[in-house]
């Protein structure tokens, strides 16, 4: 193993910070000793309706259940929006920067709240109600936040759809939660290019409506002006209504674990799963590792480079942060567009002092090269994150050397859509760094490493990454298939949360995760069922059979590497491996895109006929000397032609 670059913390860090080391491991012994005791006090950090009695009431054993401040009433909407007033109406708090770098908006919170409130009017006007599901398929625009909020205001629940998904992708989703209601945008705008929203949207609801699931309403948000199929008595346009409508909507007083939203994230096997979230708990959580992870305080400008279509921006570019009444910046755009300067452009035209962003990101500017930094001051940045994936010590290093200039302290961020908020994560002023681990446990948060047999390892070691006691953001439910969410997390090891992920703790205590050990992948910090891709693919007219498997990418983590067995007479050519990457971008988003096509006359299988995909994984990173066992297989053979006709030679 490489040598382990240690970055103590430093004075500066720790001078005004929230949390010192020895606070920390008060806290932390607190928060696990009696976690009633330690979340009754902060879950006092949200405004309650009715204030809560009960605490936790949880159990990862038997049917799972998953209940925090239960008795407790309130509202998301309120909370994020409604209690600023106040004291901050007049602060800002959303700064929007648009794709183009001359566009940019800023709304203070009382415009936030008149804007949320006739949004919120406009959907009970046509009938949305509470626990109504309301998909959102929207582009970085101040829109997305209104409308979510919106939901969240008249408890309505929002299912966001990443605006890069196909029409195919969005209807499975409108169907999964039997949705009625969709808002959308005429088009959106990414590094100068037009999005078809409205026309992608058109297509799902004829598919989800020939699945049976009819959506009545479009809202229509107006963004670029392009032109749009119009369908009388479905669709309005928001504008138009907005205008019409009451600039006042009083919170509805919702019950702690009422539905908050639902958000479809990819596993192992079968479609994405609707991740289920509650508001009390999910709100508490975020708001208080929003405020200690970042070391936030009041007046900070914080930016969350995520697409709100993901858990991430849900979490930290709303949530959080507005519950703690912050300046959030929302970006439209791209890293590299127009020039591979744009996030440090943004950096000192907003002065952020805290920045988020992904590993794959750095990777990409630390390519374009570091003068692309240099021509920025950076003065105002005090806090660099990461999140979504694995950061590499040596982007880690270029973002702390160059990016931060040695001067910030990088909070290395792991969670995941399940977990509603951070997991593992240092604290400015209180951890000291290791380049590639996400050092510690957050408050509350107990991991536990298993090997294969499910036993725990204690003190140093390697194996599978569990959560060994509930935590007040944790999702409560697949939606509709409860089963599917005790099988899915709470079977593998009976009695504790399964990550999916490997992990590595070392002689002080540190974590250094490893990545996925199902057949999820993570590319570009997306995460992807490598089942779904192989769905799309078989579902071409050519193809019998497929195995997608990750492979490593020196800037997207993961590239997705495909092989691909034809029908009875077809054959391999650049034409079908162009038709086929285009296939699978239409069943599911430019995010799927392949990225090597290997056609191959048969698959190895073991004689019970399953798939060896440690085989194909070692075929794809090109390490076929170390390929193992092969005498398993049905036909030994199949490997010396796939090996022969690697993708990925070096
Ligand atoms: C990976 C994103 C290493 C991990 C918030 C996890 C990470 C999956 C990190 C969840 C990190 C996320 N270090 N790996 N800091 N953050 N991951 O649901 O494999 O989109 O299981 O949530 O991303 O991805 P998801």
């Amino acid at each position: 193993m490489s040598e382990v670059h240690v970055h103590k913390v430093q004075a500066a860090w720790k001078k005004n910070a929230l949390i010192d080391n020895e606070t920390y491991l008060k806290w932390y012994a607190d928060s696990v000793k009696n976690p009633d005791k330690f979340w009754g006090k902060h879950g006092k950090r949200i405004d309650w309706f009715k204030p809560y009695t009960k605490v936790k009431n949880a159990s990862f054993t038997g049917k799972v259940s998953i209940k925090w401040f239960e008795d407790g009433l309130t509202n998301v909407s309120y909370n994020c929006i409604d209690r600023h007033l106040k004291k901050r109406g007049n602060q800002v708090a959303i700064i929007w920067e648009g794709d183009n770098p001359y566009d940019e908006k800023k709304v203070t919170y009382n415009e936030l709240h008149e804007q949320v409130c006739r949004f919120a009017n406009v959907l009970k006007k046509h009938g949305v109600k509470k626990g109504d599901r309301v998909t959102i398929y929207l582009p970085m625009i101040l829109e997305a936040a209104y409308a979510m909020f919106a939901c969240t205001r008249i408890g309505a629940i929002h299912s966001v759809v990443f605006g890069g998904f196909s029409p195919d992708a969005l209807a499975g989703r409108i169907e999964g939660c039997q949705s009625n209601f969709v808002i959308t945008a005429d088009e959106g705008l990414r590094a100068g290019k037009h999005i078809p929203l409205k026309d992608n949207t058109d297509k799902a609801i004829e598919i989800a409506g020939k699945a049976g699931v009819k959506v009545d309403k479009v809202v229509v948000v107006r963004r670029t002006g392009g032109k749009i199929n119009w369908v009388q008595g479905r669709d309005v346009w928001l504008h138009e209504e907005a205008a019409s409508v009451k600039p006042a909507c009083p919170p509805e007083k919702m019950k702690a674990e009422d539905p908050l939203f639902i958000l479809y994230t990819s596993g192992s096997t079968g479609k994405p799963k609707g991740v289920l979230h509650t508001t009390g708990g999910y709100l508490v959580y975020v708001s208080m590792t929003h405020q200690y992870v970042f070391d936030y305080h009041d007046g900070d400008i914080y930016w969350c480079t995520a697409d709100v279509g993901w858990v991430t921006g849900h979490s930290y570019i709303l949530y959080g942060p507005l519950a703690n009444g912050a300046t959030t910046l929302m970006f439209e755009g791209v890293p590299n567009y127009p020039t591979p300067s744009r996030f440090w452009e943004v950096v000192d035209k907003h002065k952020v002092n805290i920045f988020y962003t992904a590993p794959t990101a750095i990777r990409a500017l630390m390519g374009a090269g570091e003068e692309w930094v240099k021509k920025s001051s950076r003065k105002s940045l005090r806090v660099l994150g990461s999140v979504g994936e694995p950061i590499n010590p040596e982007a880690w290093e270029w973002y702390f050397n160059v990016v931060g200039e040695k001067k910030c302290p990088i909070v290395d961020t792991w969670w995941q859509t399940e977990n509603g908020g951070i997991l593992i994560t240092p604290l400015p002023g209180a951890t000291d760094l290791k380049a590639g681990s996400a050092t510690r446990p957050f408050f509350g948060v107990v991991p536990e490493i298993v090997d294969g047999d499910g036993k725990t390892i204690e003190g140093e070691g390697s194996g599978n990454l569990c959560i060994k006691e509930p935590w007040p953001g944790m999702m409560r439910t697949v939606f509709g298939d409860h089963d599917r969410f005790v099988q899915t997390y709470f079977s593998t090891y009976k009695g504790k949360y399964f990550t999916g992920d490997g992990c590595r703790r070392d002689e002080d205590g540190y974590y250094w995760i490893t990545g996925r050990v199902d057949d999820v992948i993570n590319v570009s910090g997306h995460r992807m069922g490598t089942a779904e891709v192989e769905s799309a693919l078989v579902s071409h007219d050519k193809v019998s059979e497929a195995a997608v498997v990750g492979y490593p990418h020196d800037i997207k983590g993961q590239g997705i590497y495909c092989y691909v067995t034809l029908n009875e007479g077809e054959t391999g050519s650049e034409a079908l491996r162009k038709d086929l990457i285009a296939h699978v971008r239409k069943e599911i988003g430019a995010i799927a895109t392949p990225d090597k096509i290997q056609f191959a006359p048969a698959l190895p299988k073991t004689r019970s006929a399953k798939i060896m995909r440690r085989i194909l994984r070692k075929i794809a990173e090109d390490e076929f000397g170390a390929l193992g066992d092969t005498s398993t297989l049905a036909d030994p053979s199949v490997v010396d032609d796939l090996i022969a006709n690697r993708q990925n030679k070096r």
